[in-house]
């Protein structure tokens, strides 16, 4: 029997880390690895049609400005904490998962397209220094390994790369 597009998620989503790990350890810039892990990301993970970064502007108070990406390009690339599923994670300082986000009223709609998302804030020493966001076209496919797997990844960001 063929696989079903969850399952080859899983398992892709198993082996990743060792994949990012010698982007981490590379020596170029923090923006080039980041892009190399929107790459990575979209490319193995089936599930995932969306990637990229936003980042906290060090010159606006609580505002993200779009960084690296893969993926169609967005109207949103300044987003104020509070607002949409991205300024909502860098509110609470923790994961957001929408699997349906046509029940999410606070939402800002990059594409007809998606219909769920997965916000992941890298914080250090309490401060939010930008995250990592994943819209899928397939609605309710994020799962607790993704949640897992994205928030091991954004921590290793954080150690590595600030
Ligand atoms: N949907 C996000 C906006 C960013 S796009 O997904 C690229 C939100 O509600 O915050």
């Amino acid at each position: 029997m063929s696989e079903t597009l969850a399952q080859r998620a899983e398992k892709a989503l198993d082996s990743i880390s060792d994949k990012i790990d010698p982007l981490l350890a590379s020596a170029s810039d923090r923006e080039q690895v980041l892009q190399k892990i929107c790459e990575l990301l979209a490319t193995e993970i089936p599930t995932y049609d969306w990637v990229g970064f936003y980042l906290t502007d060090p010159d606006a108070e609580r505002e993200l400005v779009l960084g690296p990406y893969v993926g169609e390009p967005t109207d949103h690339t300044r987003i104020p904490f509070g607002k949409g599923i991205c300024g909502q994670a860098a509110d609470i300082k923790e994961t957001f998962v929408v699997n349906d986000v046509s029940e999410e009223t606070n939402y800002l709609s990059c594409s007809p397209e998606v219909n769920a998302e997965i916000v992941v804030p890298m914080i250090k020493d309490g401060k939010v220094l930008g995250e990592l966001d994943i819209d899928c076209h397939e609605k309710g496919v994020l799962t607790d390994k993704d949640r897992q797997v994205l928030e091991d990844i954004c921590s290793k960001i954080v150690e590595e790369l600030y």
